[in-house]
């Protein structure tokens, strides 16, 4: 059996293959794990020389901004594909304070997932204003922000939880959770097996995705979401694949994060699971609707 140390070495050996899938696709949901943007995945330099590169441009957020973690206002995005142009969001306000439990509740198209995007900085606003951990990201008087220092505010920031629990399946749990730290060349293996205790998988830690159940696959996720302690987790119907009974467990353990302070905002069309949080937002169409 490989040893967990060797296999970290393995990938460390190959960041070509890491680069490769996230070079794949920009703003595949890789990418958001390993918070890279294309650039930042295809030029020669490390992730951590560019993050660096960022560093004194990017300091703590002012006071004013404490308390609230993102502050949208008239919030607009519109997709274009040739001569098409679809509003996804028309005009959405949202505030998420810190340790707010937020639900965004709407049916397929709704724009949820746009929301998701634009609040963890994978996506730019077409019009509108967009504050994110006291950073201003977009609206009047802001300057346009380059993809590294978005990378930068969402690495200190933002953790990501996908319906698809996006696991590398040649790795191991430990590996996986680990695997946004190998990326930046800071790997912490111990502290990646504290999390994985943390969601309950102790007693998983060498096993590889294909041998475990899809809860635990999703605890793996939400382990590596927390690896680098994140204020803001953005889960995309992170129990759409699961069974009631697993999807009441992942959800108790989303309860007990967001005690622990850490704020999140779930995207969801599941009504059972509206109704355990503090906020719910109702989108249709791209609208708050009451
Ligand atoms: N990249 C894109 N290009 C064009 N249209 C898109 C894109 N992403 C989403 N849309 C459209 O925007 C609307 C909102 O989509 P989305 O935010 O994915 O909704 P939800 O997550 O609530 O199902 C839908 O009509 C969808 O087809
Ligand atoms: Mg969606």
């Amino acid at each position: 059996m490989v040893s967990n140390n060797t296999a970290v070495m393995d990938i460390k050996e190959k960041p070509g293959i890491i680069r490769s899938i996230v070079c794949d696709r920009a703003r595949s949901p890789l990418s958001r794990i390993l918070s890279l943007s294309k650039d930042a995945a295809t030029h020669s330099s490390t992730s951590s020389e560019c993050v660096a590169s960022v560093m004194s441009q990017t300091k703590d957020a002012p006071a004013s901004a404490l308390g609230v973690l993102v502050k949208a206002e008239g919030l607009v995005k519109v997709y274009r594909r040739g001569a098409e142009e679809i509003r996804a969001l028309d005009g959405v306000n949202v505030r998420v304070q810190q340790g707010e439990f937020v639900c965004l509740l709407g049916h397929s198209g709704a724009g949820k997932t746009t929301t998701l995007n634009l609040f963890g900085l994978m996506d730019r606003p077409s019009d509108g204003e967009l504050t994110v951990a006291g950073h201003a990201i977009s609206g009047a008087d802001v300057s346009f922000l380059p993809e590294a220092k978005l990378d930068m505010i969402r690495r200190e920031n933002i953790g990501f939880i996908f319906q698809q629990f996006y696991l590398m399946p040649t790795l191991s749990a430990t590996e996986n959770v680990d695997m946004p730290l190998l990326w930046s060349g800071k790997s912490d293996v111990e502290r990646s097996r504290a999390l994985l205790e943390r969601v309950g998988l102790g007693h998983r830690m060498t096993h590889r995705p294909a041998e475990l159940s899809g809860g635990e696959q999703q605890r793996v996720a939400v382990a590596r979401a927390l690896i680098n302690e994140p204020k803001l987790l953005l889960a995309d119907e992170p129990t759409g694949n699961l069974d009631t009974r697993t999807r009441d467990a992942i959800f108790d353990l989303f309860g007990e994060l967001n005690k622990e302070g850490l704020a999140i905002v779930l995207a969801t069309h599941d009504t059972e699971i509206a109704r355990r949080v503090d906020t719910v937002i109702h989108l249709q169409e791209g609208r708050i609707v009451d």
